[in-house]
Formats: C-alpha cells, structure tokens, sequence
C-alpha cells in the first residue's frame, strides 16, 4: 500500500475526512494497478472515479470554507484548480496512451496533494470550519449525484457485486461505500453469487458479463428462474450492441460499458432500484 490513513491527517470534520480516505483509497488502488499491469478498463475505471471524486471533494470543501467566511478561500480555491489539473492530466495522458500513465507520476500527486496540501492547507482552515460546524454539515450534505438525483435509498440497498478481478470489486466497494451503501455482497464466481443469494437477497446485483465457466447473461437467466425480485446490471469491456438489443428476453435491467464512470454506476444503480418491486420501492424510499 503506497499510503495508509493515520490520525496525523484527520482534520475533525466527518466529511472532510471521508472524502480524504475515499481519495487515498482511490490513489493506492492507481498505484496497485500500475504495479500489477492491471488492463486499462480497470485502471481507467479507477482514475474515472480519482477525477470525479476529487472534484466532488473540492466542491464540497470550497462550499464549507466559503459558508464559515474562511479568509484563506481564494488561495485555496487556486490550489485545488492546480490539483484538479494534474489529476486530469494523468487522466488525459491515460486516455491517450495507457502507458504513458506511470506510478512516478501518481506518486508525484500523492506527494504534491496529500502531504502538502492535507497537512498544509486543509489543516489551516481547521480552526475555522471547526468553529462553524453548521456551514459544514450544511456542505457534507451535498451529494455526490447533484440535487437531480433524488434517491435516497443508499443505507437500505442490498448490492451484490460479482467479478472475477480483484481490483475491479475493490473499486466498486470504494465507490458504494463512498455514498453510504453498507449492504454489500462481493464474490468472485456467479456460482457463490446465486448460492448466496438464496440466504442473503439483493435488490441490484452488479455482474461482469464475460467471466469462465458462466457468463452474466446465464447467471442472469438462473436468477430469474429463482423467482427472486433481484435486478441485474451487467458490467462489461464489450460492445453492448447485443445487451442495447436483448436485455429485456435476458432479464438484464440494464448495463454499463467498461471502463465505467463512478456518476454513471451510481445513476444507473438508484434508477434500477427505483424500478424494483414496489416493496423494494417502498424499503429504499423508507430511507
Ligand atoms: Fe481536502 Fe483542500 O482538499
């Protein structure tokens, strides 16, 4: 692990430092990937979410400062304008060349983002937004999803995640768990998949469309044969062409192309769970 969370980086607000070890999360999962040789729908996936998150977490914290009147907010604002930059940079270098994306560079932003700003800049307006917790419970309510997205569900949902690439389930897990969904199954095989879900039932299960010995579409066809009231979202590095087509005679709710983007799963994930049974509607709305 290129850096673990310690009680050195807490700055004492309950967002804030959510955000801060989703970040971290996020930065060691690029680092393993580069390390592993991990394919590009996999890193590409995990840098999405980086750059998405990272503006999400400056967004918020650049609300909270401006509520509380922190006098340092300009200088910050500047800071997190250059950060963003860099984070898109190794995003665009990805996107053009997958291997030009090198851990030098991840480390480099680490370094420039954690341990001098963290501990530098963020520690500075500490005081401040301390001292004016209602501006920052007021911006730790701002969603990761924008006011367009109305679902409120995230605690009640039951998610069941199969893929058969590690790295791959632990990015998923880091982006659930960034919006508060507590209630996660992941395995490895669609067959511990349909075995658990028999004991342990999900309103969405997220599966990988290509795995060995059986593929999304066939475990999709054996939970409907089980009656259950789950709704499958199939995950896959191909063209959707024949899913956009059949998805309806499969019993595939819906489907993302990989590399997926962290808005874009969870979008898909509160409009699929809204379609469930009306039981399951009222469960989730309930939260
Ligand atoms: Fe937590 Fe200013 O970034």
């Amino acid at each position: 692990m290129l850096i673990e969370w310690s009680k050195d980086l807490e700055i004492g607000v309950t967002f804030v430092d959510a955000d801060h070890k989703v970040l971290i999360n996020l930065l060691n999962q690029v680092d393993d990937c580069i390390d592993q040789n991990e394919e590009s729908t996999v890193l590409g996936s995990v840098l999405d979410a980086l750059v998405e998150y990272t503006d999400y977490h400056f967004l918020r914290e650049e609300k909270m400062m401006e509520l509380s009147r922190y006098p340092g907010l300009k200088t910050h604002c500047d800071t997190h304008r250059a950060l963003s930059q860099k984070v898109r940079t190794v995003y665009d270098q990805y996107q053009e060349s997958p291997w030009k994306v090198t851990a030098h560079e991840i480390r480099d932003f680490l370094k420039s983002w954690l341990v001098d700003h963290i501990m530098g800049a963020d520690f500075a307006y500490r005081d401040t937004c301390l001292d004016n917790i209602e501006a920052a419970n007021q911006a730790g309510d701002v969603g990761f999803l924008g006011a367009d997205n109305s679902f409120t569900g995230w605690e009640h949902l039951r998610i069941m995640l199969v893929d058969d690439n590690p790295n791959f389930r632990r990015l998923i897990r880091t982006i659930l768990r960034a919006v508060g969904i507590r209630h996660i199954q992941v395995v490895d095989t669609p067959q511990d998949g349909l075995a658990r879900l028999a004991d342990r039932p999900a309103d969405v299960v997220l599966c990988d469309w290509v795995m060995d010995e059986m593929n999304g579409t066939e475990f999709a066809h054996k939970v409907h044969e089980m009656q259950l009231p789950t709704r499958i979202v199939l995950l896959t590095g191909y063209s959707t062409d024949v899913l956009k087509e059949r998805s309806s005679e499969l019993g595939i709710a819906d489907y993302l192309e990989k590399p997926i983007k962290a808005r874009n799963l969870l979008e898909t994930i509160s409009r699929v769970a809204m379609s469930a049974t009306p039981v399951a509607g009222d469960r989730l709305n309930a939260g």
